[in-house]
């Protein structure tokens, strides 16, 4: 087993109308509960690790922890830089992405979308080149989402959705491997005030344009409402959290999007089975025992994923 590209990933999910999950790392237990069910499932799967997981668990320890799992595992897996470059001057984010791919990343994002359409250009196109050179493919998005984007703060009046006109040019000036792009999904818990709504008419657009492109879907998380319950009841305050339905994110699996990110449902599922822990055994102090409930509701969670919403269960 080995770190592997989403190329082969992507195509194949592409031909078949379903989509890979990029999971968000920040710990064992998280690591476990993705890889262990992606395994039973036989579930391509991705992990990523945002700027704010490596300051949390430190990057040797993410490596390990993926290196750990594939010898588990016996599986191949992906390692994925998620929003590389957020919060960094550009010589800052070309310098974190070259990081990364000289230590062993198999796939990097670089977010270059608060720049200007020529500048993320630029910005990717260097990092493309230097990433293609050492065998790792790059992610880069057009467009952008509302939400928290690792360190940087996006206000929801600031984003925007992508304009189609615009994605030919970007994929074939860049070289990109696959393109995240703004339909109305948003980083976090609470992503609607309202009724959910994504711009499914762009999707398609985009698809005609790029026909076979590999389409990302970042901010992608249902928030998944038992999970909600569970907190409320149990002294937590996340009333108001809502997310993207799973009707649209299925549909938008059998179009052109490829990957799928989830961070915000693993952080519920584990603050849920923590909460229920220590409100029923409240002698307990022990953080095997509370992690253990956590780990054990991530794993629901992803098995639900693969089976439910992404489709790519027995794809690997
Ligand atoms: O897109 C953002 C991800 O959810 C990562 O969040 O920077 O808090 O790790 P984080
Ligand atoms: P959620 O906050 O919806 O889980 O999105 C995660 C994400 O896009 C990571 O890049
Ligand atoms: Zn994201």
């Amino acid at each position: 087993m080995a770190l592997v590209t989403t190329t082969e990933m992507f195509k194949k999910a592409y031909a078949g109308g379903y989509a890979i999950g990029a999971f968000n790392i920040n710990n064992m237990e998280i690591v476990q509960a993705i890889t262990e069910t992606a395994a039973q499932l036989r579930s391509p799967v991705i992990l990523q690790v945002s700027a704010g997981a490596r300051k949390y668990a430190k990057p040797a320890y993410l490596t390990a922890l993926v290196d750990a799992a594939m010898k588990d595992t016996g599986m191949d897996l992906v390692l994925h830089l998620d929003h590389g470059g957020a919060g960094l001057d550009k010589e800052g984010a070309f310098e974190q992405l070259k990081n990364c791919v000289d230590t062993g990343f198999s796939s990097v994002m670089i977010d270059g979308s608060h720049y200007s359409f020529e500048e993320n250009i630029a910005l990717t196109k260097r990092v493309v080149e230097y990433a293609h050179a050492h065998g790792v493919v790059v992610e880069a998005e057009l467009g952008k989402l509302a939400g928290i984007e690792d360190d940087v703060k996006v206000a929801s009046h600031d984003a925007m959705y992508t304009d189609p006109g615009e994605v030919e040019e970007f994929v074939s000036k860049t070289g990109v491997d696959s393109l995240a792009i703004a339909i109305g999904t948003s980083h976090g818990a609470f992503k609607f005030k309202g009724e959910a709504k994504l711009r499914f008419d762009i999707l398609e657009e985009i698809g005609n344009r790029l026909p076979g492109f590999p389409i990302v879907l970042h901010g992608a998380s249902s928030v998944v409402p038992e999970y909600v319950d569970t907190i409320n009841k149990y002294g937590g305050k996340m009333e108001g959290a809502t997310g993207i339905p799973e009707d649209m994110l299925r549909k938008s699996a059998s179009m052109a999007v490829c990957k799928i990110n989830i961070d915000s449902d693993i952080r519920l599922a584990m603050t849920a089975g923590i909460r229920k822990h220590f409100a029923e055994h409240p002698d307990h102090f022990d953080p095997r025992q509370y992690l253990s409930e956590a780990r054990d509701n991530v794993k629901k969670l992803v098995e639900h994923k693969i089976n439910n919403v992404l489709g790519s269960a027995g794809k690997l």
